[in-house]
This record gives structure tokens, sequence and C-alpha cells, in this order.
């Protein structure tokens, strides 16, 4: 077993700094795959209400070989239930899906600017952590205008904002800001979704010269970028390689020329929290 080194949030939650997706992971082959992780050492695993999985999640968490208290479960709130009361309602049907009594962390699934009632499911976050619903509050997707507003409206900001974050789009200008803000990034899709990013050819030079794979570059990137990467994979060989990144170091330059991959249209699908919404 491998262990991972871990971060503090701005409310106090630590959080390992590498974890487990689990977008398509589903049923008893879900739950086995999320079982290996945490066999594995992973202690961070991403759910989300519209992946239809946190009952496997939770599942997996009932038959860990290890206590409850050691894992970080995170949980996403659906667009179609922004309005305060759904909000609530949601967060307790979430927590009857995975049979758990609370999540370490409850996000806003995205923004959706044009519906604009996020500041209600974000009050309704708010309420679910003073009643020990959830440990941490965060979102994902969202941009510094949306998040500005929450603070504004609520006195409250995210602990945690999770974004499409890869090679080939390297959200620098958002990260940077989150770190003025001391809001933690995490990534999502950080293998984008293993496509052609894992056969480029100035990161495979690097893992190369460091005798690594290019998803364990890729992942040391995130890490030493101040990201937290969840990477999903079936598959236990996988898992292990992807938390196998704390016996080697990027130096500035490598970190610089896996900078410049970046592109403006990088996104997998073109999801501009600006415009794209999801319910
Ligand atoms: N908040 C959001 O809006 C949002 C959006 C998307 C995703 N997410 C979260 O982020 C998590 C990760 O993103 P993702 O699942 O989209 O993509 P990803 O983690 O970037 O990539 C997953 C793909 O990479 C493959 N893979 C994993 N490790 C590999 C390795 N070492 N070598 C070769 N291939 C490897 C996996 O295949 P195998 O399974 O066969 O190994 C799978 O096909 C999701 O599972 C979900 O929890 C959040």
């Amino acid at each position: 077993m491998s262990s991972i080194p871990e971060i503090k949030l701005n409310d106090g939650l630590t959080l390992p700094t590498v974890g487990f997706g689990t977008y398509k992971l589903n049923g008893n082959a879900g739950a086995n795959a999320i079982n290996s992780a945490i066999d594995t050492g992973y202690r961070l695993i991403d759910t989300a209400y519209n992946y239809e999985n946190e009952g496997t999640v939770g599942k997996a968490i009932q038959r860990a070989s290890v206590p409850r208290e050691e894992l970080r479960v995170a949980s996403k709130l659906p667009g179609r239930y922004h309005s305060y009361d759904k909000a609530v309602t949601t967060i307790q049907e979430s927590l009857y899906r995975a049979g758990l009594d609370y999540y370490d962390l409850y996000l806003i699934h995205w923004p959706n600017p044009k519906q604009d009632i996020y500041v209600e499911a974000w009050q309704a976050l708010i309420d679910a952590k003073k009643w020990g619903l959830i440990r941490s509050i965060g979102v994902c997707n969202f941009l510094p205008e949306h998040m500005e507003r929450l603070e504004k409206e609520t006195g409250t900001k995210p602990s945690m904002n999770q974004i499409e974050l890869h090679p080939f789009f390297n959200q620098e200008e958002q990260r940077i800001w989150h770190e003025e803000k001391n809001i933690q990034t995490q990534s999502w899709s950080p293998l984008a979704r293993a496509s052609e990013v894992i056969e480029n050819e100035t990161i495979g030079s690097i893992a190369d010269a460091h005798n690594k794979t290019i998803t364990q570059v890729i992942l040391r990137w995130h890490y030493q970028l101040g990201s937290i990467p969840i990477p999903k994979s079936s598959s236990p060989e996988r898992q292990l390689e992807n938390i196998s990144i704390f016996d080697f170091s990027l130096s500035d330059e490598e970190m610089g020329r896996i900078a410049e991959l970046t592109r403006p249209d990088g996104r997998i699908k073109d999801q501009d929290p600006a415009t794209y919404e999801e319910f």
C-alpha cells in the first residue's frame, strides 16, 4: 500500500493530495474497483448524485479495509436541485443512497449561471454543514465571479473548486486566483480521459528521463502545481501507477515544457462554465 501526503483546506479539513474519481464505476464491478483503490492507498473518493453511483461508493465503504473516518468522501449537487428546499432534500437523499451519516465534502456540480440560483444552493450547503451532514463545502466549475458572489451574499467562500484541468487546459489564471483566495484547486479529468495526452511526445520524453510513465508525469505535474488530481481507473495496476508519484520530482524547466502544451480550445468537450449548463 502506498501512502499519499495531505493538505489542509481553508476550513481545517485535511485531504490527500491525490484522490480517486468514480465516474463510470457502477454496480458490483464499480464497488470492487473502489475497494481495490482503497486497498492500494486512496483515501479520497469523488462521486456525484448524477453519476448514479453513490450507492456503489457506499457499498465499497461498508466493506472497506479501513474505517469510515479515515476516508474522505465527496459528492455533488446537480443543477436541477439548486433551489434551497430541493438542495436540502437532495443532500439527504445523497446520504441515504450512500448509506452515510455525513459527506466530508459536498460540492455544487455546475454554477448554471443562466438558471442563476446557485447562491440558494450554496445557502443549503452552508446550513447542511451546520447540521453536521457535511464537513466541508465547495464547488465545481465555478468562475471567480461566481465565487465572489457566494462570498458577498453569504459571507462564506468555498473550501475547494474542482475544475477541468490537464496539460492541454492548465487553467493558470484560475489557479492563481484560487491561491490568492486560499481556495484549493482540484483537477477533474486530470488525464484528459487518457486521450491523446497520454501519447504526447513532450511528456513522453520527460517520462523517459525519470523512468516513469506518462500518466505518472502528468499526475506529478498536478501535484507540483498544487492541485489535487482525482484520476479514475478500473484497473488495480493503473490505480497503483497513478499514486506512485512521490519518489521523483519535475524540474522547473520540465514544468515549463508541460505548461506550453496548454491551448485556449483545450477543453475535452468545450464545457465553458460561463455558458454551459448541466442539470
Ligand atoms: N466536477 C465535474 O464536472 C467533473 C467532470 C468530469 C469528471 N469529474 C470527476 O473526475 C474524475 C476523473 O475524471 P475522468 O474519469 O473524466 O477522467 P480521467 O481520470 O482523466 O481519465 C480516466 C480514463 O483514463 C484511464 N486511465 C486511468 N489511469 C490510466 C493509466 N495509468 N494509464 C492509461 N490509462 C489510464 C481510465 O481507464 P481505466 O479505467 O480502464 O484504467 C479512464 O478511461 C471522474 O471520475 C469524476 O469523479 C468531475
